[in-house]
């Protein structure tokens, strides 16, 4: 359940018997690295004490549309717009009935109506509760909306019927919820990924560096560890804190990057290099701060920075391996010619020219570039676009 790493789930309770599992519930999401916000509906609150889920999900629970001091922590939009997925476990046919016609009438389901982020329900009810056509309306309606239902299971009922209706366990929830952050495209592989910029140094307190964030080689990583890789992420100096779940090598220069990609390179299955590599290097580094003198100019004396990813490429023991080309015009064309030359698999190119996205920026736009083809992807949030890039290099690595 690695993809739950890190993940914002806020966890609806409704009124049923099965409130009273919700505690194993919200154990489990913790348990598999989930941050956990309990919202109850007032109904809840009679079968389990907010207390208790307050305990177990580590934060305060959230029961009330006008409570001014909820508000004033964190608000109801504050809220919605916190989550990455909306579960609610369990959904009566009451809560059901309400998210079908779309009311707003308490937090939870103002919370369903006013979050962008998918919505999952666990379902539990009395077996004849849940067959009446009423029900099987809701359910279907809300299903064409794109809301998820996790069972419900078949069996023993609270009431000593027998039938549909049954809550699924929790851990079997917990496991669905997880499925909901995408497969496990890259499970058993390991992925190295180098990131963010380099510094050079000239004396001991300058250096030649650029503008890059590291953004976009941590979303990679990030959703790597979400595709249920091994990750290795290489990062220069960032301001980013490092993802959960995997293992993160701090270096400074090129040659350090290229020391710690190429340790342990022969179990590397996938190299990313979106790094922003200085490509040159003072040729001596002064011992001393260097000082001003007298002279109007100074003569900085370069030399050229190892290749990083086109070391790993041309290695024996060769990964899948993916490059960066920031350009600032004929993008493509000029990624294309980079593919060949350092000899990758595939390539993503942006456009540097454009301030809005790139260096620096949370959103980016890319064209996926291999030798016969290539995809536009339109500008998303780093963080998404770090998904759909995963995705994409997994794919073209299994073909
Ligand atoms: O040649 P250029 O710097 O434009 O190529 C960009 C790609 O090469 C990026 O993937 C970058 O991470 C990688 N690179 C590298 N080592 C260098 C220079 C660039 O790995 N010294």
């Amino acid at each position: 359940m690695q993809r739950l790493t890190d993940r914002k789930i806020l966890l609806g309770i409704t009124g049923g018997i099965a409130a009273y599992k919700c505690a194993e519930l919200a154990r489990q999401l913790r348990g598999a690295g989930a941050e956990v916000r309990v919202v109850m509906t007032p109904a809840a609150t009679e079968f389990i004490t907010p207390l208790t889920l307050q305990a177990l999900s580590g934060n305060p629970v959230h029961l009330h549309m006008l409570d001014a001091e909820a508000e004033a922590g964190m608000g109801h939009i504050e809220l919605a717009r916190w989550a990455d997925l909306i579960l609610v476990a369990p959904a009566t046919a009451d809560f059901m009935a309400r998210l079908t016609a779309g009311q707003a009438d308490d937090l939870l389901s103002t919370l369903c109506l006013a979050s962008d982020a998918p919505v999952c329900l666990a379902p539990a009810m009395n077996q004849a509760m849940w067959r009446n056509a009423a029900t099987q309306h809701n359910a279907e309606m809300l299903q064409q909306r794109n809301i998820t239902l996790f069972g419900p299971g078949i069996g023993e009922q609270a009431c000593g019927d027998i039938g549909p209706g049954r809550m699924l366990e929790p851990v079997e929830i917990a496991q669905l919820t997880a499925e909901q952050f995408g497969n496990a495209v890259l499970a058993g592989k390991t992925v190295f990924i180098t990131a963010g910029p380099t510094r050079e140094a000239i004396d001991p307190v300058r250096y030649i560096s650029n503008h890059s964030s590291g953004k976009m080689g941590y979303a990679l990583a990030q959703a790597a560890v979400e595709a249920g890789a091994t990750v290795k992420l290489i990062s220069g100096p960032v301001n980013l804190p490092a993802p959960a779940g995997l293992e993160r090598v701090m270096v400074s220069s090129a040659e350090q990057m290229l020391v710690a990609s190429l340790d342990g390179i022969e179990r590397c299955d996938i190299f990313i290099a979106s790094a922003a590599v200085a490509d040159f290097r003072a040729a001596d580094i002064a011992e001393h701060k260097m000082k001003k003198g007298k002279a109007d100019e100074m003569v900085l004396r370069l030399v050229k920075n190892p290749d990083i990813v086109a070391t790993v490429a041309n290695h024996p023991q060769r990964p899948f391996t993916v490059g960066f080309a920031a350009e600032t015009r004929d993008v493509v064309a000029y990624a294309r010619d980079k593919l060949s030359r350092k000899r990758l698999d595939l390539i993503i190119a942006n456009d540097v020219s454009r301030s809005d996205i790139g260096f620096n920026s949370d959103q980016n736009a890319v064209t996926v570039v291999s030798a016969d083809a290539q995809q536009v992807l339109p500008e998303t949030p780093k963080r998404q676009l770090g998904g759909q890039l995963i995705a994409m290099i997994a794919q073209q690595y299994h073909a």
